[in-house]
């Protein structure tokens, strides 16, 4: 396989920073991106607890919500602070909250407030600044409509597009039905690279199988992984191994015994077991005792004092091989 970028999507209430030190531990490479952080929260909020992460989960990119550019701007500056890699703008979020605040899918049609977000966020750090977005909205479901866009915001500096291949629809539609409802269209996205060679194009949406990857890596220059690298995430292990041969399949078991010093350190900090156990719930999916698995931990991590010994108890049962 070519060996392009592949990434882990931003993934509200999902890509928290226990999810990516567990995926990394899978996946050496791929970049992992934050849930979807809004520029108003980092203003007033608690900035160690929104942006801190640990420095074994770079390469991570931080995903910023907002459309007020003094407010993206400031931070994207605290989040370079902190040590991004990268910074994104969220332009494919439909869910009703967000398009009140005027941001994520809906700024698809604002595409020259988002080029001056993208200006103020580039100048306030040094980190290089990405955008996320879908191929449309509504009714506005063309090749000119993604190319006006493209255009305004590459023109502002913005070199890397990550795209999820299907249109939002911002009324009507709940957030899980626009990842769902509208069809994907990967050949739109194929022609957007085709037209933009010199910016660097990851295609999202529907991606559940190596091979897919591969089919899409001979189009673009990555692919972003959401739904399949959460719910199956050895996928990320046999997506390294597939880019890098000499990456060696690790045992599932291994896997949560490299977690188990991370865990005990943050149980340490008074960080529920279940807040990090939960996103290991599909470690063994597909694997004989994967049932076994995920009842253990879904009984058991949410008692008082829980430690790492329910993990123990849990892979008890699920057979050596697996
Ligand atoms: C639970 C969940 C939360 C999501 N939160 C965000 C988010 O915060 N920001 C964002 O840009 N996309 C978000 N998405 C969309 C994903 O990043 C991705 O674009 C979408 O799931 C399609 O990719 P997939 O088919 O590989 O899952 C979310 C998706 C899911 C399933």
């Amino acid at each position: 396989m070519k060996h392009k970028e592949f990434s882990v999507a931003p993934m509200m209430d999902w890509t928290d920073r226990h999810c990516r030190y567990f995926m990394r531990l899978l996946s050496p490479s791929a970049m992992l991106y934050t849930e979807m952080l809004t520029a108003a929260a980092i203003h007033h909020g608690d900035r160690d607890r929104l942006l801190g992460f640990d420095a074994a989960e770079h390469p991570i990119a931080a995903q910023l919500g907002g459309s007020d550019p003094g407010l993206m701007a400031e931070a994207a500056r605290a989040a370079a602070g902190f040590g991004y890699d990268e910074i994104n703008i969220n332009v494919g979020c439909p869910s009703d909250r967000v398009q009140s605040g005027r941001f994520g899918a809906c700024l698809m049609a604002e595409p020259e407030l988002v080029a001056e977000c993208f200006r103020a966020m580039r100048a306030s750090q040094s980190a290089p600044v990405s955008v996320k977005t879908r191929i449309g909205i509504d009714d506005q479901d063309s090749e000119a409509f993604l190319r006006r866009f493209v255009d305004t915001v590459a023109a502002a500096g913005c070199r890397k597009f990550v795209i999820h291949a299907r249109i939002a629809i911002l009324d009507g539609l709940s957030p899980k039905e626009n990842r769902t409802i509208p069809p994907l269209n990967y050949e739109r996205v194929f022609a957007l690279k085709r037209d933009y060679p010199q910016l660097t194009i990851v295609l999202n949406g529907g991606i559940e199988t190596t091979a897919q990857v591969e089919d899409a890596l001979e189009h673009v220059d990555g692919v972003m992984i959401g739904r399949q690298a959460y719910q199956h995430p050895y996928f990320l292990a046999e997506l390294e191994n597939r880019f890098d041969p000499a990456r060696r399949l690790p045992r599932r078991r291994d896997i949560v015994f490299d977690m188990l010093p991370y865990i005990e350190n943050q149980l340490a900090v008074g960080e529920p077991l279940n807040r990090i156990t939960r996103h290991m719930l599909g470690l063994f999916a597909g694997r004989p005792g994967a049932r076994a698995w995920r009842r253990h931990i879904s009984e058991n991590a949410h008692r008082r004092n829980a430690g790492v010994e329910v993990l123990m108890e849990a892979l008890d049962a699920v057979p050596m091989a697996a």
